[in-house]
């Protein structure tokens, strides 16, 4: 899965650094183009809102965008992370995870896990394919397919 991510002050960058997928992009002034399906990390600016260059991507990219992720701080209270909110509700798309800065280990289990939920459903699998990798569900998905 590609994840398109933005980052000013560098903490989403320090979170996509802790992932297991290397499929990267940043987001530097949202004119970037992408041709394949992808998740949106987004840091929250202003009073919980969507960053410029992240807007300006998901009008450019919105038929790629399955999932968005977002990342905050708990100080800003009711806005904590809502640029996910926010952009999830624009492009009807699932919400991930929301998490604290450049997040925690369980901050990044919960992602990958949410990612291969989004994959499995993409791909049609049943809920117990979850449980295997990458290759092991494509040979499911062509076992369904
Ligand atoms: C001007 C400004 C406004 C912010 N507004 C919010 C906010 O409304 N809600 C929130 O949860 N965090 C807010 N933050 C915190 C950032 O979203 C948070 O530090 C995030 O981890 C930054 O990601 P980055 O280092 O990748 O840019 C704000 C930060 C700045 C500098």
């Amino acid at each position: 899965m590609l994840i398109a991510y933005a980052s000013r002050t560098g903490n989403v960058a320090r979170f996509v650094e802790k992932l297991p997928f290397k499929n990267r992009l940043r987001i530097q002034t949202g004119t970037e183009e992408v041709r394949q399906p992808c998740i949106v990390i987004t840091y929250t600016t202003g009073f919980g809102e969507v960053p410029k260059e992240v807007q300006e991507f998901a009008r450019r990219n919105r038929a790629h965008i399955v999932g968005v992720a977002s990342s905050g701080n708990r100080n800003w209270g009711a806005n904590f992370a809502k640029a996910g909110v926010v952009l999830s509700q624009q492009l009807g798309v699932p919400l991930i995870h929301q998490f604290e800065l450049a997040g925690w280990q369980k901050d990044v289990e919960k992602f990958v896990q949410e990612v291969a939920r989004l994959e499995a459903s993409a791909m049609r699998l049943p809920t117990s394919a979850l449980a295997l990798n990458s290759a092991e569900q494509e040979v499911a998905y062509l076992a369904v397919s």
